[in-house]
């Protein structure tokens, strides 16, 4: 699969339109200081009425394959009860359109806007009811587009929305930017996620009419050895369990990593009998969101593995966290065979991408060279990846069109598409038409 990547806040805009109720998002972005520039999603790439010709897009783009998230606000406004039609009606229309265009959509159920209503209510993803409401809401889905969308992600990085947004007296960076007292109020909030994910699986099953194909996109961490022989090899498996060990490896293997439990033995979430069994469902398919990684070799330490700091000036691709780091790709595959034993498990990319530092020529082309190289490098790692056999099934770079960059508002610019935001005026950037030439020729050029 060649597709593109999008989430509902980022792109649809329209945040009070056809009966849509407040994200967290739209709450937290009017608060002062939250977002750079004072920016809020409420018109982002106005999505919610240009999709018809974002479609178009992607038709001449060539991708088969469309990832975008629902808006849990917009179909369920105070998160739970009455169900808006209209917002319904939005997803039923852009399906069809997709389809007309002969593309296959890709839906994640959750990519951070949660209702403001059960912020309100119960604390959000601090208290475990939200784990019975996203069950109700994912069954809800998967009954009125069920006969639509056979391919669903259930959550979009729970440690973005988990950890990013809930600091140890500190507020995170992400909505609803709140602090907690203690460590393990963090992962209790993880542990919502976590539980949200497998009764997700469960509603999706029992409500689709045709079986569904079922993954979630997480951005957990590749590790890269330094040396790749057999010791350096040991060691990023070594670290890709332990620093995975509170996410990603209770969803493949059904429990927390147990290293991972002595390194947060003071600050365990509350377990409840069946919780685990609930965590890990059965998965048609694992998709990776990876933009980087870190780099680790053996070490005499009770850990056995050292993960080497950055060098003062790691290039990066747009933000300061975006280490370029091409491997990365190649072992975030590898790694879940190897080091999680998943061997069996399909593996998508349900992003990849930078941001760039272009602004658009005379003619108004945005020649992003920055973006083609950085493409270029990653997939010809995917590509080791394939070639040795590893299941590799699709691509979907992040993103299709410049959009609203969470707490960095619209200052970060990931987009094959340039939009100007005072016109909503669209123009294919150089990276649009090199990733054209990839999927018509199918293989890197
Ligand atoms: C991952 C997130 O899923 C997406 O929403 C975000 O825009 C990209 N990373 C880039 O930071």
């Amino acid at each position: 699969m060649w597709g593109v990547a999008t989430a509902a806040c980022q792109i649809e805009g329209a945040a009070a339109i056809d009966g849509k109720g407040p994200s967290i998002w739209d709450v937290y972005s009017r608060k002062r200081g939250s977002i750079d520039g004072g920016d809020t999603p409420e018109v982002a790439c106005d999505f919610y009425q240009h999709f018809p010709d974002d479609v178009k897009l992607m038709q001449e783009l060539g991708v088969k394959d469309f990832r975008f998230s629902i808006s849990w606000p917009r179909v369920l406004p105070e998160g739970t009860g009455r169900v808006n039609e209209r917002g319904l009606d939005f997803y039923k229309r852009l399906t069809d359109t997709l389809f007309s265009h002969g593309i296959t959509p890709h839906a994640t159920l959750y990519h951070w806007d949660l209702p403001q209503a059960l912020q309100d209510r119960y604390d959000g993803w601090q208290s475990r009811r939200v784990v019975e409401d996203f069950g109700a809401y994912a069954a809800l889905m998967g009954k009125h587009l069920g006969d639509r969308i056979r391919d669903w992600m259930t959550l979009n990085e729970i440690s973005s929305f988990t950890r990013g947004a809930y600091g140890v007296g500190k507020p995170g960076q992400m909505a609803p930017g709140h602090s907690l007292a203690s460590e393990r109020d963090v992962n209790q909030v993880v542990h919502h996620a976590l539980l949200a994910h497998g009764i997700a699986c469960q509603a999706l099953r029992a409500s689709c009419p045709a079986s569904p194909r079922i993954s979630i996109a997480e951005n957990y961490s590749p590790f890269i050895p330094v040396l790749e022989d057999p010791a350096g090899v040991d060691a990023a498996c070594k670290a890709f369990r332990r620093e995975n060990g509170g996410i990603l490896m209770p969803i493949l293997t059904g429990s927390y990593d147990l290293e991972w439990m002595e390194d947060h033995r003071d600050s365990l979430p509350e377990m409840r009998p069946g919780d685990m069994e609930l965590i890990h469902q059965p998965l048609n398919a694992l998709g990776s969101n990876c933009y980087t990684g870190r780099y680790v070799r053996p070490a005499e330490k009770p850990k056995g593995y050292e993960i080497i700091a950055w060098s003062p000036k790691f290039p990066v691709a747009g933000p300061t966290w975006l280490h370029i780091v091409p491997e990365s790709i190649y072992w975030a595959v590898r790694l879940v065979g190897e080091a999680a034993a998943r061997k069996d498990l399909p593996i998508f990319i349900s992003e990849n991408g930078c941001a760039d530092s272009c602004e658009p020529d005379a003619s108004g082309l945005v020649r992003d060279i920055d973006r083609i190289m950085y493409y270029r490098a990653y997939l010809s790692q995917l590509l080791r990846a394939v070639a040795e056999g590893y299941p590799v099934t699709g691509y979907f770079p992040w993103s299709l069109l410049d959009n609203f960059e969470w707490a960095r508002g619209y200052s970060q610019r990931f987009g094959l598409v340039r939009v100007d935001y005072a016109t909503q005026k669209r123009t294919p950037k150089l990276s649009y038409d090199w990733y054209r030439g990839v999927i018509a020729a199918n293989r890197i050029v």
